[in-house]
């Protein structure tokens, strides 16, 4: 189901969005739910644009919503596909080829958190393509192209690496210098250090994933009539702002993966990208607030949305959402255990509470209005992870199924893959082990 079956997949490969379904997957899905070429898929979540791009691929049209700009940067460059001049990008390639790169007055556009993610030769190094890329006579598409091409070879050039919910850094970048530094002052032990071995220079690993899209734009060249034959749109902001604005039953179906209930804070994993594209402090803040709560620092976003349900004189569809959610079972359930774990002390942070209760209202917000703009017989089909703290499983996938079936949807099928992972060892040697199930919850419109 997971990015990992898009490696060295076409264009779903050319940026490691961890999160992004497998090509496969969505393709497998289009075609056990019969969606067709004139139908018009919705991705509220949109991420790094697979179902859009699939359904591009297939003739069909598909809108989608994406609050992270690093994720448009990436549609925009894989979606104009077809539009790319071999020539133009081998010449490029000849050019960094034989080029070397300049010193430059460029500066990174670091955050707090990127601040010597970088050697300084590779940070003038990286800035040097950035600006090349601007001043090149080439066309705006190959240049939207580069730029994502960059971005995605960050990771690759600096002293960080993804790793879940956190940036791992390298023992060489000053921030872990310093760090131990000051715990030897503090006569502490210095924190373990991590190698990520030799880097690339910014022109090896550039020239690399352009080859490699060069290839593959090559290869997709013999079937591309059909790439342009659809309506594509891929809208930023946030879909709990958005959606309610669309026209009712416009969408013959919706394939999408919301982030999980799991803690997990997008604009800190990819704070090295958003950083590159000039998101600064003020913004951060704002896209970890829009984005729907799965962090312990999001608040509630209830004012907002009564405000827009009100300013779009929608009053009683809020109002409808907050009766189905204060009137089911299951929602008071889960809120009262966590809440009784958290008096008996068993939960960490307390935010995880507001988190999780956030959560399951956003989420129903969300299903609320895919069922208004959702046409007769659309199939909705949701791929989430269910979560579990201080012991407390959270259904997430029966939970909104109730939900679903509350607004109008009927339940038609939920697959279900056993994982692995999802039990830290702190909460299996206290809570024991239960494995936490990766759903795709399907529901009809009838
Ligand atoms: C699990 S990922 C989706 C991945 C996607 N299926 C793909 O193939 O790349 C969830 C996405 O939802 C986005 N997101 C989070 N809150 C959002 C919101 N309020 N509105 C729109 N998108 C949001 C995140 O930035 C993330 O890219």
């Amino acid at each position: 189901m997971s990015y990992q079956g898009n490696k060295g997949k076409n264009i779903h490969g050319w940026f490691r969005y961890k999160e992004g379904f497998s090509e496969e997957l969505v393709k497998n899905l289009i075609n056990k739910f019969g969606i067709q070429s004139n139908d018009t898929l919705l991705e509220p979540f949109g991420g790094s644009g697979t179902t859009l791009l699939v359904a591009q691929s297939l003739g069909i049209n598909a809108i989608g919503f994406e609050i992270l700009p690093i994720c448009h940067l990436i549609w925009q460059a894989k979606s104009n596909i077809n539009k790319y001049n071999l020539e133009e990008l081998n010449n490029i390639l000849k050019l960094i080829e034989t080029q070397t790169p300049q010193k430059v007055d460029l500066n990174f556009p670091h955050l707090k958190i990127t601040q010597s993610a970088f050697s300084q030769e590779t940070e003038n190094d990286l800035m040097f393509y950035t600006h090349q890329i601007t001043i090149l006579d080439i066309s705006q598409e190959t240049r939207i192209l580069l730029k994502m091409l960059l971005m995605s070879i960050l990771e690759e050039i600096s002293y960080t690496r993804k790793d879940g919910q956190y940036l791992r850094w390298d023992y060489r970048s000053d921030k872990i210098k310093q760090r131990n530094q000051t715990r030897l002052q503090q006569e502490k032990k210095p924190i373990k250090l991590f190698d990520k071995g030799d880097l690339p220079t910014v022109k090896e690993a550039f020239m690399k994933v352009l080859k490699i899209t060069i290839d593959d734009i090559n290869s997709l060249k013999t079937r591309s009539f059909i790439y342009d034959k659809s309506y594509q749109d891929f809208r930023q902001g946030s879909v709990l702002e958005l959606l309610p604005k669309i026209e009712a039953e416009k969408f013959s179906g919706v394939i999408t993966s919301p982030p999980y209930c799991n803690r997990y804070d997008y604009t800190r994993t990819y704070a090295l990208e958003l950083a590159y594209l000039g998101i600064d402090e003020i913004e951060i803040r704002q896209l970890r607030q829009s984005q729907l709560s799965c962090t312990v620092e999001n608040r509630s976003k209830l004012e907002s949305l009564e405000n827009l349900y009100s300013s779009l004189e929608q009053h009683n569809r809020f109002l409808f959402c907050q009766k189905i959610l204060n009137t089911n079972q299951v929602f008071e359930e889960i809120n009262n255990a966590l809440e009784t774990r958290w008096k008996r002390g068993e939960v960490n942070n307390k935010g995880i509470l507001l988190m999780v209760k956030n959560y399951l209202i956003e989420l129903t917000f969300v299903i609320l209005e895919m069922y208004r703009t959702c046409q007769q017989g659309a199939y909705v089909i949701l791929v989430n992870d269910l979560v579990k703290y201080s012991g407390e499983i959270i259904p997430i996938d029966t939970f909104f199924t109730e939900i679903a079936e509350k607004i109008g949807f009927s339940p038609v099928t939920i697959y279900i893959l056993p994982q692995r992972k999802g039990n830290s060892s702190q909460q299996m040697g206290k809570f024991g082990r239960t494995a936490l199930r990766k759903s795709i919850t399907v529901w009809q419109k009838p």
